[in-house]
């Protein structure tokens, strides 16, 4: 049987979990999926907080951000051939549920993509760069425009203001783009090192969400502000944005899936929150919380997925800084890193 190497959660009790290598039988691509021998992986946050609580056991293969070479077709795929790069988003770890096959996550030597949540990478773009893509540009895409989120109509994007709170964080680096393109005009937070990176995405007003007058200051460049997409998600975030809306009702979505962290916003805030995953024609559950499969969310990424290339390619979307570690053996490092509070506007890659 053929395997291939994957970092593979091991849990044994009593003790934290470990990451080791282990050999694995390579994935059979299932309906509208192919195989990918990937070449790189890119870290999420949530790689680092499923690892740290356990959220999938012993045997998870995290990772959700990929890019390889397919090497099998599923039935029914018609939008990749053998041969082509691909940049993909899964659910690493998720996927051990008993329907799924086991050791799909993106540390690993071989994946799969579905082919309506992935795309060719262009030329014009390098391996690493596409890896940083698919996770953070579908939240973002996910959050400004699906009707759980914030729904916002792109027919009336000229003269509409968003706030993205946590602008140099991948998400947001994404989402200044994404609502850029769409005609939307966008003010953010961030350090003041990163402040001409995230006008080079397109931010029109920056300010430093360390600022104690920050509020003041956005209010003033967007007196009609009614939506937010707090990026950030943390103990303070959400409530000190929702306060840009003043005394008029306005729309925040958390990238906390759950609301978690919405306890004090504003009273005339309506919070919504984004969950990736619904990009995946599927249900989703995790912990107490119930996602349904939305056909909607789903179309709406696939839209995403169908533009990226050339947005890519035309230089419209840049991708997101990387730091490319070298092979599987570096991702306790990477992990680090994270948990350090290390990372600002860059994402991790590891190359295989
Ligand atoms: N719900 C979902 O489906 C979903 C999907 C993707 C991500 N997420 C979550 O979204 C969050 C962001 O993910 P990411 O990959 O974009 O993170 P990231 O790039 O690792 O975030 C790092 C950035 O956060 C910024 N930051 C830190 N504290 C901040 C604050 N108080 N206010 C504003 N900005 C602050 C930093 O900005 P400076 O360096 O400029 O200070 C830094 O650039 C994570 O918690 C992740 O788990 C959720």
């Amino acid at each position: 049987m053929a395997t291939g190497i994957a970092l593979v959660v091991r849990v044994s009790e009593g003790q934290s979990p470990q990451l080791v290598q282990e050999q694995l039988p390579l994935p059979i691509p299932g309906a509208g999926q192919v195989q990918v021998k990937v070449s790189h992986v890119a870290q999420n946050p949530t790689d680092v907080q499923c690892f740290d609580v356990n959220a999938f056991g012993d045997g998870a293969v995290l990772g959700c951000d990929f890019v390889g070479e397919v090497t099998e077709l599923g039935s029914g795929v018609t939008c990749l051939s053998r041969g082509d790069i691909v940049a993909g988003l899964l659910w690493g770890g998720r996927n051990l549920s008993k329907c799924e096959i086991a050791g799909l996550g993106g540390y690993s030597e071989y994946t799969v993509a579905d082919q309506r949540i992935s795309f060719k990478v262009p030329s014009s773009i390098s391996k690493e760069e596409a890896s940083t893509v698919p996770l953070a540009a579908a939240t973002a895409w996910l959050a400004l425009f699906s009707k759980g989120c914030l729904n916002l109509d792109r027919s009336k994007a000229t003269g509409t203001s968003v706030l993205v709170w946590g602008g140099s964080s991948s998400v947001g680096l994404y989402t200044i783009q994404l609502a850029s393109i769409c005609g939307f005009d966008v003010v953010t937070t961030c350090s003041p090192r990163n402040e001409d990176l995230v006008r080079s995405c397109g931010a029109r007003h920056v300010f430093d969400y360390n600022d104690p007058n920050v509020i003041e200051k956005v209010k003033e460049v967007t007196p009609k502000l009614q939506h937010v997409f707090d990026t950030i998600g943390n103990a303070k975030s959400s409530s000190v944005s929702s306060r840009a809306f003043g005394d008029r009702e306005g729309n925040l979505c958390t990238v906390r899936p759950g609301k978690a962290n919405t306890e004090h916003v504003t009273a005339n805030t309506r919070v919504t929150d984004v969950l990736v995953w619904t990009a995946f024609l599927k249900d989703h559950r995790y912990a107490h919380f119930h996602w349904p499969a939305s056909k909607e969310d789903h179309e709406l990424a696939n839209d995403l997925f169908d533009n990226l290339p050339t947005w890519l390619e035309q230089g419209k979307i840049k991708p997101n800084r990387s730091k490319v570690l070298h092979g599987l053996g570096s991702v306790t490092q990477g992990f680090q890193e994270y948990r350090d509070g290390m990372i600002s506007a860059y994402k991790i890659v590891y190359e295989l």
